[in-house]
Parts: C-alpha cells; sequence; structure tokens
C-alpha cells in the first residue's frame, strides 16, 4: 500500500482525477470499477472536464460499480444508477451498456450476485477499482463483519451508514437498510485500486483502515493486503496516521506517482 497526502481535497481529487485519466489514456480497453458518494463528485467533475476539454475518450472503456441500494429503481434520484448518470456517464462518450451496477430490483438478489462476478469475470476483471470509505470502516457497502473472501452480495447497512446517507434522502423517501455490494474479495481481486478519502470526519477510520490490524471489523483493512493499492487522502483525512510523514517521502521519490500530481487549479463543469 502507498499513501500519498495532499494538503487540501481540491488537491486530492485532482490527483486522483489524474491518475483515472492516465489509466484511460495509457491501457484502452480499459475495465473501470467506481464507487459513488459526495467524496467521489468531484473526481467525476473532474473527469467531465477532462472528457470536455482534452477529449478524454470512454468509449472503449467499461465500467462496473460498487454498489446498489435494494429496492431502489434507476430512475430514483437517490439510487446509484441515476447518480453516475448524473455526474458521469450522460456527460461523457460511454455506451451505457458497457456500464453495469447491480441490480437492486432482481427478484433473487442472490442470483443477481452471481451474475454480477460473472459479468465482472467474463470482462476479464477489474483494471483499477476507485473506492471511497465509509464512517464504518465500508469500502462499497461492505460492513464491519464482512468476510475478506466475500464476494458480491446483499449487506445490511450499519447504522452509521445509515446515519451517513440518511440525509441524502429528501422528500420523505425512507432510505434502503439494504444494498447489494461488490465483496471484499471481489475488490481484492482488482489488478490496481485506489482509496481516496478527504476531510476530517474520515481521520479515525483511515488510522483504522491503514495502520490497525487486518480485520474484519474494518473491511477497508483489507487494502493492507492488496498488491498494487494507493490511498490518497487530504491532511484533515491524514491526520490520524503515524507514519504521514515516512508516506510523503516515499511518494515524493516516486515518479510512477509524482506525475500525476495536479499543477494547474482545477476549472469546474456544472452537471447540467
Ligand atoms: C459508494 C461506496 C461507499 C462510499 C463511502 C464514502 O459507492 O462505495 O463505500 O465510498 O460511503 O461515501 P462519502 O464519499 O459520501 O463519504
Amino acid at each position: 500500500m502507498q499513501v500519498v497526502i495532499q494538503p487540501n481535497a481540491q488537491s486530492a481529487v485532482a490527483l486522483v482525477a489524474n491518475i483515472i485519466e492516465g489509466v484511460l489514456r495509457d491501457r484502452p480497453p480499459t475495465v473501470l470499477g467506481l464507487a459513488t458518494g459526495s467524496t467521489m463528485e468531484a473526481v467525476y467533475a473532474q473527469l467531465r472536464i477532462f472528457h470536455r476539454d482534452q477529449g478524454l475518450d470512454f468509449s472503449a472503456c467499461r465500467t462496473f460499480n460498487l454498489d446498489e441500494y435494494v429496492g431502489l429503481p434507476a430512475s430514483h434520484p437517490n439510487s446509484y444508477r441515476f447518480y453516475m448518470n448524473h455526474h458521469l456517464f450522460n456527460h461523457v462518450n460511454i455506451d451505457l451498456q458497457n456500464t453495469h451496477l447491480p441490480d437492486g430490483m432482481a427478484a433473487d438478489l442472490d442470483a443477481e450476485g452471481q451474475r454480477y462476478e460473472r459479468l465482472i469475470d467474463n470482462a476479464g476483471g477489474i483494471d483499477f477499482q476507485l473506492l471511497g470509505i465509509g464512517r464504518s470502516g465500508h469500502i462499497g457497502f461492505n460492513e464491519p463483519l464482512s468476510a475478506f473472501h466475500s464476494r458480491t452480495r446483499v449487506e445490511w447497512l450499519t447504522p452509521a451508514t445509515l446515519e451517513q446517507n440518511a440525509p441524502l434522502f429528501k422528500n420523505g423517501t425512507a432510505m434502503p437498510h439494504q444494498a447489494m455490494t461488490m465483496g471484499v474479495g471481489t475488490i481484492l481481486d482488482s489488478r490496481r485500486c485506489l482509496l481516496l478519502a478527504t476531510g476530517a470526519e474520515k481521520a479515525d477510520i483511515l488510522a483504522r483502515a491503514v495502520e490497525g490490524p487486518l480485520t474484519a471489523m474494518v473491511p477497508a483493512s483489507a487494502l493492507q493486503l492488496h498488491a498494487n493499492c494507493i490511498v490518497v487522502a487530504d491532511e484533515a483525512a491524514a491526520s490520524h496516521l503515524q507514519g504521514r510523514k515516512d508516506y510523503q517521502l516515499a511518494f515524493q521519490s516516486d515518479p510512477k506517482w509524482t506525475r500525476f500530481l495536479p499543477s494547474a487549479p482545477m476549472a469546474s463543469a456544472a452537471c447540467g
């Protein structure tokens, strides 16, 4: 695992967007694993700009999202399909047929989990997996006690996650208490992965994930087992990491990553 600390959320996001741009340019066709959540909104905004201003090409790209709420149709503004269309897919040249999320409306959710795993396998596996971290320590919706070998399945959301995401449900819509999520094992199978964490509210859980013991109680700690994982954090999210100075030194001497450092302030792109 490599840890990169950026001065603020904006530069952390810019670095992540640059890395994804590099992945898309270096190795088409690419299979991307994608995440949702508030942290990722700025990443997708920057990818929209790369597409609009520099022609970043998504046409050879296939995507697999980490998760989807159970019981929300794609048309629901809180569904992750709606989020992805709104923040990214509707604005770039990706074929929607090549974009996948687990179907939280499936009649047989166990069968849906197996179908999703097969779909990922048939695509050749995930080249690059983008991840956020929840206050519960989840990646995707793998809540505490998720097995490190778990695969795509239904998961009950913990009180911490309900508290984190419920404010996003407006107009009296109740937040589902279940979601379909790629498993921790599915995520560990990705060839490369990147976890982005910003803000002081992630500081404690990020330190437990990066420097704490491997434990199913903190599913993100499983990333310590991943052979090619980078964690990008802003100063606030990194503030509880004991080794933050050492991580910075290691990063600064690694051209594999420093070539992606943002050099200019980001432009802005509205979702429209
Ligand atoms: C959602 C997902 C989650 C989020 C996490 C952080 O697809 O994978 O693990 O990344 O809950 O969410 P935010 O960014 O809203 O704090």
